[in-house]
């Protein structure tokens, strides 16, 4: 059983918690007869290899884990906003069950997690919204072009939940269901136009801006061809979203200002975890 989950990028701006996209950056997991757990490539001395790693967790709710080897193979960083753990947790699921739906992968696996967005898109793919255990796959894809800039450091997604107010004012909240309506309309209809009057938000990303270094900077001076950015999931990743035909361009802009992170032009992916 070989099976592979993508990165995703979460709340796309405005939608905190409930909107997320798949991108084409794979962990793989292969599991045969046999015993033990190989962490390969990114987390590997680091994640457990044995049944506390995160994908076994997931997996020993469907299944027993005894007689099997779990062999990772891992392509996105840990705690840099690119979604590594709902990947693991899908990996996990859809390893011990390939058949079932991803709706019914989401309630078990959300838990896991302790919010729905990413592991909703791993599953499914594309762009998605989720709410109440629900998965709406509404794009395959967005009409603008993700380019992550990766910082070194991490940001644990428990510690920059806990550093959200506990109240917003009501302009806030009004300010930022407006982006997100905005933002649904965008991945809908498929308008870059749209998606770029959609980047602005006020629950969360003022919040974290601090812990992720070149929101700010980006946004204050977006390079040529970016429409916009948006801080993936809790951070410290932040997501340049470029104009498809500008988008050699808008990277190079970026590698060339930002030589402490690493700098990587991404495509949605339509596919989740397979
Ligand atoms: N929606 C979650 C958050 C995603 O922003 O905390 C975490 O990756």
């Amino acid at each position: 059983m070989l099976v592979r989950a993508p990165a995703t990028s979460a709340n796309l701006g405005a939608g905190f918690d409930c909107a997320a996209v798949a991108l084409d950056l794979w962990n793989e997991l292969e599991v045969t007869d046999g015993d033990g757990v190989v962490v390969e490539g990114e987390g590997a001395g680091e994640l457990p290899e044995t049944t506390d790693n995160l994908a076994l967790r997931a997996y020993g709710l469907l299944a027993s884990t005894a007689g099997k080897r779990f062999h990772f193979r891992n392509r996105i960083p840990l705690e840099r906003g690119l979604g590594s753990s709902a990947a693991a947790i899908a990996l996990g699921l859809a390893a011990a069950a390939p058949e079932a739906s991803a709706e019914e992968l989401l309630a078990l696996g959300a838990p896991l997690e302790g919010h729905a967005d990413n592991l909703a898109a791993a599953l499914v793919g594309g762009a998605v919204l989720t709410w109440e255990g629900r998965i709406a796959k509404v794009a395959d894809r967005l009409p603008l072009a993700p380019i992550a800039v990766i910082p070194d450091e991490r940001v644990s997604t428990d510690g920059a939940r806990a550093a959200l107010p506990r109240e917003v004012s009501h302009a806030d909240a009004a300010y930022t269901a407006g982006r997100a309506a905005l933002l649904g309309a965008a991945i809908a209809s498929g308008d870059p136009d749209l998606l770029e009057a959609s980047f602005g938000d006020r629950l969360h990303e003022p919040y974290r801006a601090a812990g992720a270094p070149h929101f700010e900077a980006i946004r204050a001076d977006l390079p040529p061809g970016a429409a916009g950015v948006t801080i993936s999931g809790s951070g410290p990743t932040v997501i340049v979203w470029a104009r498809p035909e500008r988008l050699p361009g808008c990277a190079a802009a970026l590698e060339e200002r930002y030589a402490d992170a690493t700098v990587v032009a991404l495509a949605v992916s339509p596919k989740g975890v397979l």
